[in-house]
Parts: C-alpha cells; sequence; structure tokens
C-alpha cells in the first residue's frame, strides 16, 4: 500500500449527483454539465457522473477534455479557449464558453479546417468580473458575426458568478441572461438553446426561488462534495465526505509549540506566527503543500490540531486526540474544494476508487 493517497467512494459521487440530477431537473435545468477538473478529468471518475445522469462533461482545460472522447455526451470546454489551442478545441470539444471575437474567428477557421462545425455559448459578465462581454452592444455585434460564421454555431448564452467577484447569483441577475436570449431572438429571429446560469453557487435558488429561463448549469463542487456555493449550505441526501487523504506518520515526538530561536522567512518566504501551547506531541506526516494546502483538510480525528508545514510535510498536534498514534500509522482528513483538486493534481497522491 503506498502513501499519501486519497480515496475516493464511489457509490456516494453517483448518489450526489443523482440528488442533484433530480433537483435541477425539478427546476427546469434540462442540461446539466458534470465539471470534472476538480478531479483531473479522470474517466474512471467521469463515468460515475455518467452514471448519475450529467449531459455533459465540461472541463476548462483541453488535455482533460481529451481523456474525455470515448464518453457520448457533449464535452464542453469551460476556459475560453486560447489562440494557440483553437485546433484542438475543435477537435476535442463540441461547445466552447467564448468573449472574444478575434478568439470566435480563430475558432471558425480551424472548424473549416478540420471539416466541423463547432458550438459556442457567449459568456455575458453580469459583474463578477472574470470573463464575458460586459457592453451589450458588444455581445449583440458578436452575436450577429457568429451567426455569420459557417462554421460556428451558436448554441446559448452563459454566465459566471461567484468565482472572481463573489458575486451570489439573484433572479434579477439571472434575468439578464434570459433577456439576453430574448434580444437575440428579436434582432435575429434566432432561437438560442442554451441558457447557462451559472456553477454551484446557483444552486441555492433551485427549489426556493426561480432562475429565469435559465435550462443549464455547470456544476462541480456541488457535486463532488453535496454543497451550494453561494453560502455553503450541504444539499439534503448528498455528503461532502466521498473523498478521503490518508498519509503516513513519519516522525512522532514531544517538542515545545514555539521555535527555540530567532525567526525569520518560513520554506515560502513567510513570516509565520505560533501559538505556544507548551510542549506538545507532534507528528509530522509525509505529505506537504507541494500536494495539498494545510487549510484545505480536516482530520477525521478531530482532536487533531493541523500547525502548518512545508512543500513535502504537515505537521500535526496529536497531544489530544484519544488514539495513541505511532510511527507508521495513517491519519485520515476530510477535504475542501481545493484540497480534492489539489490532491487530484499531484502526482505524488495515489488515487482509489472504492
Ligand atoms: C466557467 C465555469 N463554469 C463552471 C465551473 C464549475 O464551478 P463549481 O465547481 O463552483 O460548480 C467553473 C469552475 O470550475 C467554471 O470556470
Amino acid at each position: 500500500m503506498s502513501y499519501p493517497k486519497v480515496t475516493l467512494k464511489k457509490e456516494s459521487i453517483v448518489n450526489n449527483v443523482k440528488i442533484f440530477k433530480k433537483l435541477t431537473s425539478e427546476n427546469g435545468i434540462d442540461v446539466l454539465y458534470g465539471v470534472t477538473k476538480v478531479f483531473c478529468a479522470n474517466p474512471d471518475i467521469a463515468q460515475l457522473y455518467i452514471e448519475g445522469g450529467v449531459d455533459g462533461l465540461a472541463d476548462s482545460r483541453i488535455q482533460n477534455l481529451k481523456k474525455l472522447q470515448d464518453f457520448d455526451v457533449d464535452k464542453v470546454l469551460l476556459r475560453l479557449p486560447q489562440h494557440s489551442e483553437v485546433d484542438e478545441v475543435v477537435r476535442y470539444a463540441d461547445i466552447s464558453l467564448n468573449s472574444e471575437l478575434s478568439t470566435l474567428e480563430k475558432l471558425n477557421e480551424a472548424a473549416q479546417k478540420a471539416g466541423c462545425k463547432h458550438r459556442v455559448i457567449l459568456m455575458a459578465d453580469l459583474g463578477d468580473l472574470r470573463e464575458g462581454f460586459f457592453k451589450e452592444e458588444e455581445f449583440y455585434e458578436a452575436v450577429e458575426k457568429v451567426l455569420a460564421m459557417d462554421a460556428l454555431i451558436l448554441e446559448g448564452v452563459g454566465v459566471n458568478l461567484t468565482c472572481y467577484g463573489a458575486v451570489i447569483p439573484k433572479p434579477h441577475i439571472l434575468q439578464r441572461l434570459k433577456d439576453y436570449k430574448d434580444g437575440v431572438k428579436e434582432r435575429f429571429d434566432y432561437d438560442l438553446k442554451i441558457v447557462s446560469g451559472g456553477n454551484s453557487s446557483s444552486v441555492y435558488l433551485l427549489g426556493k426561488e426561480k432562475l429565469p429561463g435559465v435550462n443549464n448549469l455547470r456544476l462541480g463542487e456541488s457535486l463532488v462534495r453535496g454543497i451550494e456555493t453561494a453560502y455553503g449550505e450541504q444539499v439534503e441526501g448528498t455528503t461532502s465526505k466521498a473523498w478521503v487523504l490518508h498519509a503516513q506518520i513519519i516522525e512522532l515526538k514531544e517538542k515545545p509549540s514555539v521555535p527555540t530561536e530567532e525567526t525569520g522567512m518560513d520554506a515560502f518566504g513567510k513570516k509565520p506566527t505560533f501559538t505556544d501551547r507548551g510542549i506538545r506531541k507532534r507528528a509530522l506526516i509525509a505529505i506537504g503543500k507541494q500536494d495539498v494546502g494545510n487549510d484545505c483538510i480536516f482530520p477525521v480525528d478531530e482532536d487533531i490540531i493541523v500547525l502548518g508545514g512545508s512543500s513535502d510535510h504537515t505537521i500535526l498536534d496529536v497531544t489530544d486526540s484519544k488514539k495513541d498514534y505511532k510511527v507508521g500509522d495513517i491519519v485520515d482528513f476530510y477535504l475542501d474544494y481545493g484540497g480534492i483538486l489539489s490532491t487530484n493534481t499531484s502526482e505524488y497522491v495515489d488515487l482509489e476508487l472504492i
């Protein structure tokens, strides 16, 4: 058995996805995209999304979409395409999110060259200030241009919220997407198929308030942790404990809780602070910030304190634990979203589906 490793309970992910599929389809979301970037599009986990009922697989990176080619559902590129990757985008993504005319032109050329059609969703920036057309005239100008491009199909309009600006989706914000859809119909007599109303932060509106006109969500964190991310509430029937990190103790000693000599910068160039708890039993485990942030891991044994760490080590205070830990023992942790993302990305952390 090698460590560190993450175990994922397959049943829990399928169950989470099923609950979100039911919740979304009861609220007018006909098309649910499962976001795979958090587990680097591991096809075995994507398969669990499919079993749970997602209608498409979405990822921010084209390298990840390449891994998903065998799945017979739409593959969606979430991050705006780079000019340098348009040939791969039209090859590996059925749909991409866009907000730049120059990129749309390059995608059109790439699709012409490849002899295929590529579908695009135009993003509107409704205040979160990451991607998207901020000015209405620019949005409609892009619509007009895309409709004239013979290798692109204008699939829909979308928004991303609660990522950069932490803006919470509200019905009046999502209404603006519906207005764009209606505006496209009015000005160009063209029906947009998709109104993509955001990510896991839009989930809290389901069942309570309407998501006006929205028929698609792109969900990552909700599916892997069962939470809505506007307020961080667990959705009934789901679990956030499907993923568990296991790391091995490589040193266990009693030491002071404050450095014994003058201090400067830590391994990451920061000036650390310490709480003096006196002499404590400290366990060093073989995983570090290169694999996961110290603040992304939550000991299953609640009497353990995560003190901090460096690139390859994490230091735990196990003094208050009821368990008598030994060198060689395995310590388990639940993970937040950042923890799932980084442990899946680290080539030093194994993954086991159970
Ligand atoms: C454009 C876009 N849509 C959807 C998502 C999924 O977000 P979340 O994990 O909050 O559901 C992301 C980020 O992963 C994204 O960048």
